[in-house]
């Protein structure tokens, strides 16, 4: 199992390639980052990134060989690549102001990555990322289901953790779930969060539960105000757990941001949903009951999405 992650001398993809490699069910993870030059020096962050990771082998006990590059030469025949590359959200930025930028990025990195790798998978995680999904989608390729979007793993993983924060319980017991797109406007859905099989409202009153799924809406822009720039270890955790369920044909469900052609009424465009993730990708979408109220959250989720997309059509 030939494993690549593109930005992976940043945050989030550095975390990405580490996490893999400790979980120890991969040959090879490639590492590809750009060149950068400063005061006439050019630095590796990928390959300065991977060889200390490499060098956490011997003490955290795992043979996942971790290589840097800048090579996507380096890159050929990859079972599965990751895209992290692009700018990441600063203070006072939106995921879409990335939308420009990132565009350009994916799809240059999405070219070369199918090049080398014609059947690849690619789990995307550069935001924009519904939009960045659709994108690296277009370039490749690729049947959609080979195609497919981080952010319901981790914006899942912030409500749970708040959720357990609050009632003082295990996060490992908290089941739940989030659609739509990845942006203030995702539908955390309290009808399908459990706690060890009970419905969570047995346990919290409407109000904190309430404030709990708007702290998590705006999760990812907190740690922004805390940090200058945006999370990784989460984000990274995500993806990662992404890849292992596709490498191992785990058949887990996670909601993903996946190619809709009519599931939930929804059509021509990647948004978060419960997917059934394994060895060919998306094998199929799982269309939960939606109530009335549900229903018209996620339009309105997925019309911020579409609205993106004519953006990005206006802006190529
Ligand atoms: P970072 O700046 O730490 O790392 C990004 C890396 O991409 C840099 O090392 C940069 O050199 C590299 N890069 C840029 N252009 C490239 C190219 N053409 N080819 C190869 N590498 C290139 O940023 P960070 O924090 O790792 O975030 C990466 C992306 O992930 C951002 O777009 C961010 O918004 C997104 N993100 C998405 C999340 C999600 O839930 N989907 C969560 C967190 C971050
Ligand atoms: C996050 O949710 C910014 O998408 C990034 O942390």
């Amino acid at each position: 199992m030939k494993i690549t992650v593109v930005g992976a001398g940043g945050n989030v993809g550095s975390t990405v390639a580490m996490t893999i490699a400790q979980r120890d069910f991969a040959k090879e993870v490639v590492a590809v980052d750009l060149e950068i030059k400063k005061d006439d020096k050019s630095f590796y962050p990928s390959r300065g990134r991977a060889l200390d990771q490499w060098q956490t082998a011997p003490i955290l006990n795992f043979d996942t060989r971790v290589k840097g590059t800048v090579s996507y030469e380096d890159t050929a025949n990859s079972d599965i690549c990751v895209i992290t590359a692009g700018l990441p959200r600063r203070p006072g930025m939106s995921r879409d102001d990335l939308l420009s930028a990132n565009m350009g990025i994916v799809r240059d990195v999405t070219e070369k990555l199918v090049k080398h790798s014609p059947n690849t998978i690619i789990v995307v995680v550069s935001n924009p990322l519904d939009l960045m999904t659709y994108v690296a989608w277009k370039t490749s390729g690729l049947p959609a289901s080979r195609v497919v979007g981080m952010a319901g793993i981790l914006d899942t993983a912030r409500y749970r953790a708040f959720l357990a924060e609050e009632l003082n319980l295990s996060p490992k017991d908290i089941q739940a779930l989030i659609l739509g797109g990845h942006g203030d406007s995702m539908v955390p859905l309290p009808r399908y969060t459990t706690i060890s099989g009970i419905p969570v409202t047995h346990f919290i009153s409407k109000d904190k539960l309430d404030a709990i799924i708007e702290r998590t809406k705006t999760g990812g822009g907190e740690l922004v105000g805390l940090m200058g720039t945006s999370a990784w270890y989460a984000p990274g955790t995500a993806a990662a757990q992404m890849v292992e369920a596709i490498a191992l044909d785990q058949n887990r469900i996670f909601p993903c941001a996946a190619y809709l052609d009519g599931e939930f009424g929804l059509k021509d465009l990647y948004v978060g949903v419960p997917v059934l993730l394994g060895r060919d990708g998306v094998k199929k979408i799982i269309e939960i009951d939606l109530d009335e109220q549900e229903k018209a959250l996620l339009n309105e989720s997925a019309d911020h999405v579409r609205k993106g997309l004519e953006d990005l059509q206006r802006l190529s």
